[in-house]
């Protein structure tokens, strides 16, 4: 499903990601840890091409992928978080920038808003509906950018600390809509609690050496 080989990433003159190999199949929740800075951000990116890799390849469901052209078919089957929620949120409503990707996806205007309204309920967040993004907290955004993902009915999962702006029952919610999914995943988080009760498997990033 999702196959990484030998991949380095360079951001500016620093090598992020160096000679990193594995795969995610099957139903399987795979979390990716270490300090800050080691990565994590930059690799989901560079999963969907939002980042450029130097070398190596990244298959998405077998085909390898190089260019803009040959990520762009995967980026509405794999839902993706990003870390900052204000970089995913355009609104203008809540209900409105859930139903951006299915409309994207082609259904009509009555169809795409029926599913964004239906995802919000599912996600007991139907009651933020009408509310421009830009006033929401930082972890309602997390929720709503999760729900705009889920609307588009992804195949797998790429999510970026996810539990950023969250408190302890919003984690438990989290937690607990996450395992309903039965959905690949790829997480990072520094949230070795959160990361106890869902991981399948661990995948450990420290810095490269530069140079
Ligand atoms: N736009 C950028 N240009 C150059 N370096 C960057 C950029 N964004 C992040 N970095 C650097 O890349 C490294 C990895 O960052 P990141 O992937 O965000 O790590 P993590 O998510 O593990 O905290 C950090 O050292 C960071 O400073
Ligand atoms: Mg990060």
């Amino acid at each position: 499903m999702l196959s990484v080989n030998h991949l380095s990433v360079r951001r500016g003159d620093q090598w992020i990601i160096r000679d990193l190999s594995f795969r995610l199949e099957g139903i399987r929740r795979l979390f990716l840890q270490g300090e800050i800075g080691t990565g994590k951000s930059t690799l989901l990116q560079a999963l969907l091409g939002f980042i450029p890799a130097q070398q190596g390849e990244i298959r998405l469901f077998g085909a390898l992928c190089q260019t803009e052209k040959d990520f762009r078919p995967f980026r509405g089957r794999i839902g993706f978080c990003f870390q900052n929620p204000d970089d995913q949120l355009f609104g203008p409503t809540v209900l409105d920038d859930v139903a951006f990707g299915p409309l994207n996806q082609g259904l009509s205007k009555p169809e795409a808003y029926t599913v964004a309204r239906r995802q919000l309920e599912k996600l007991g967040m139907d009651y933020l509906k009408d509310r421009s993004v830009n006033v929401l907290s930082g972890g309602e955004k997390n929720f709503v950018a999760l729900a705009g993902v889920l609307a588009m009915r992804p195949e797998m999962l790429l999510l970026d600390e996810p539990t950023n702006g969250l408190d302890s029952k919003n984690i438990k919610k989290l937690t607990a809509l996450l395992r309903d999914l039965n959905l690949p995943m790829l997480i990072a988080s520094h949230d070795s609690a959160f990361t106890e009760q869902l991981a399948d498997s661990v995948l450990w990033l420290r810095k490269p050496e530069n140079g």
